[in-house]
């Protein structure tokens, strides 16, 4: 990475130590670097240093940790419109880098939900390194949890699982959107059809966002 980027990198970063950090300020900084260094620039700036591993923990039939890119993360909070107002889930958050970026970015509060107790506690001690980041990594299995947060208003699913679990998570979501509006954001993951949900816009390459309807008038 150029040394300008560093730079801004370590500039956001004792922004986020004093609190100082707004989503127009931090967005304006990761714009300003060029795409193919968004990834480093942000893992600079969260001191995320290398590629986690994954650990035993993992079900058979989940999928390991892999970060989504930043700038399909990007597209995400585009077409999904969030807003400082919602609450983004992070189905299989990993180290909670995905859920700290669309917070950075909006103002939303995140959570994330995550199997793999390593990876937990690196969110965890992300979460606590700067008391204004608003991310809460929760331990445990999707499936099991996703249709227990009922705070949510956009649930982010980057192909952690696929199958049964995935169906039950889906059931989970209907049960919440009967309650709210929600708008599930999928990466690499098609859904199986569901009558309560539609499409936001097309679907753009890997990136599928949709809607709830279930709350929809008439
Ligand atoms: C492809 S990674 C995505 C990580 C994160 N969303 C991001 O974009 O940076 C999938 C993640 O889902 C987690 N995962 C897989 N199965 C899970 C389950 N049943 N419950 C919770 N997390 C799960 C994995 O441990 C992994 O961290």
């Amino acid at each position: 990475m150029e040394e300008t980027h560093r730079e801004s990198a370590e500039w956001i970063r004792s922004l986020l130590s004093n609190a100082q950090v707004t989503p127009a300020v931090f967005r304006t900084a990761l714009t300003s670097v060029p795409p193919s260094e968004r990834d480093a620039w942000l893992d600079q700036v969260l001191g995320l240093d290398s590629l986690a591993e994954d650990g035993p923990e993992l079900p058979t039939g989940c999928v390991p940790y892999l970060p989504c890119p930043v700038d399909v993360l990007l597209r995400i909070v585009e077409c999904a419109g969030v807003q400082a107002s919602d609450v983004f889930v992070d189905v299989g958050s990993g180290v909670g880098r995905a859920a700290a970026l669309v917070h950075l970015l909006t103002g939303a509060s995140a959570i994330g939900i995550e199997i793999q107790p390593a990876l937990v506690h690196t969110s965890r001690e992300l979460a606590a390194r700067w008391s204004a980041l608003r991310f809460s990594p929760i331990q445990g299995d999707a499936a099991v949890l996703t249709g227990h947060i009922t705070l949510g208003s956009i649930f982010f699913l980057y192909c952690p699982f696929s199958g049964e679990r995935l169906e039950t998570v889906l059931d989970g979501l209907e049960a919440i959107a009967r309650t709210r509006p929600i708008r599930v954001c999928c990466v690499d993951l098609p859904l199986p059809p569901r009558p309560w949900l539609t499409f936001v816009s097309p679907p753009s390459g890997d990136l599928t966002v949709y809607r709830s309807t279930l709350l929809d008038p008439g």
